[in-house]
C-alpha cells in the first residue's frame, strides 16, 4: 500500500509564506516518489470542527507528518502549538492509533541566523516524543523570506544566468542549492522510513549572507514599499512625539 503524508502548513500568510513555499516543494518531491499527500493550512483548518476531524483522520492514516511553521519570538507560534495540542488530545482519546510514524519539521526564521530555530525544533521533537512519533529531524532555515518570494526551483533558474562573479551567487545560489540538496536527501530518507541523519541537517548550520547585505536588502524593501505608497517623505516622521 502507498505511504501517506499529512502536511501541516502553519503560517497565517498562506501562499505568500515561506512555510507554504518550502513545505509544498517537499510535498511535490514526496508525490514524485509515490507518497500520497493531504495538506492542511492550520489557520483555516482550526476554524472548522469537521476540518479538524479530517486532519486527525489523515494523521491516523499517515506514515509521515510534515510541519512547516514560521518562527515567532524564537518560538513555535500559538497556532502551531494549538495544532500540536489538538493532535496530542486525539492520541490520548484513541482517535489516532499508535503505529510507526515519523515527524519531520521545517522552521522558518526571518533573521539570518539558522540557530534561532533551535528551540522551536526542540519543541517539535518533544511533541513527537510525547506521542510516540519518531522524530526524523528538522530544517533550521534562516532568511526564510527569500524562499517566500521565490520557490526554490524557480529561484535557482532566475539566478542561473547571472555572471559567475556576481556576488548574488555567494549569498543566494550557494545556500539555496545546499538547501535544495538537504531537502532532496531528507525526502529520500523519509520515503524509505528512515530518520534524516544529523550530519545532513547540520549542513544548514551556516549564515547565508553578511549582516550588511541583509540590512541593505531590508532597507531597500522598506524604501520600495514607501515609494509604492507615496510616503518616502514620511519615513522619518515621529507621530508619537508632539
Ligand atoms: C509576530 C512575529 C514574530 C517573529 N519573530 C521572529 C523571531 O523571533 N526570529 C526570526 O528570525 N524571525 C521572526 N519573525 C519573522 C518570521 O519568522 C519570518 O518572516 C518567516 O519567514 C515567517 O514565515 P512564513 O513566511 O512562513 O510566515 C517574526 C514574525 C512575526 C510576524
Amino acid at each position: 500500500m502507498n505511504k501517506q503524508l499529512t502536511f501541516l502548513m502553519c503560517s497565517p500568510r498562506g501562499e505568500k509564506s515561506a512555510s507554504h513555499s518550502i513545505g509544498f516543494y517537499l510535498t511535490s518531491l514526496f508525490e514524485e516518489k509515490g507518497i500520497s499527500v493531504n495538506s492542511f493550512s492550520v489557520y483555516q483548518t482550526l476554524k472548522i470542527q469537521e476540518e479538524i476531524e479530517e486532519m486527525i483522520i489523515s494523521i491516523n492514516e499517515s506514515d509521515i507528518i510534515l510541519i512547516s511553521s514560521p518562527l515567532y519570538i524564537d518560538q513555535a507560534p500559538y497556532m502551531t502549538i494549538k495544532t500540536m495540542n489538538i493532535i496530542t488530545d486525539s492520541f490520548q482519546q484513541g482517535k489516532i492509533s499508535k503505529k510507526e510514524r515519523h515527524l519531520f519539521a521545517i522552521s522558518n526564521a526571518g533573521y539570518l541566523e539558522y540557530y534561532h530555530n533551535n528551540i522551536a525544533l526542540k519543541i517539535y521533537e518533544q511533541f513527537a516524543k510525547e506521542n510516540e512519533i519518531i522524530w526524523a529531524g528538522g530544517l533550521p532555515i534562516g532568511a526564510a523570506g527569500t524562499h517566500a518570494q521565490y520557490p526554490i526551483p524557480e529561484f535557482l533558474k532566475m539566478l542561473e544566468p547571472l555572471p559567475k562573479e556576481d556576488p548574488r551567487h555567494e549569498i543566494y545560489t550557494k545556500p539555496t542549492k545546499l538547501l535544495d540538496s538537504v531537502i532532496r536527501t531528507s525526502v529520500d530518507h523519509l520515503c524509505k522510513g528512515e530518520i534524516v541523519p544529523k550530519e545532513e541537517l547540520q549542513k544548514l548550520e551556516f549564515v547565508p549572507m553578511p549582516l550588511e547585505a541583509y540590512i541593505e536588502g531590508g532597507n531597500n524593501g522598506w524604501l520600495e514599499a514607501a515609494e509604492k505608497l507615496g510616503t518616502t517623505d514620511k519615513l522619518r516622521d515621529k507621530p508619537y512625539e508632539r
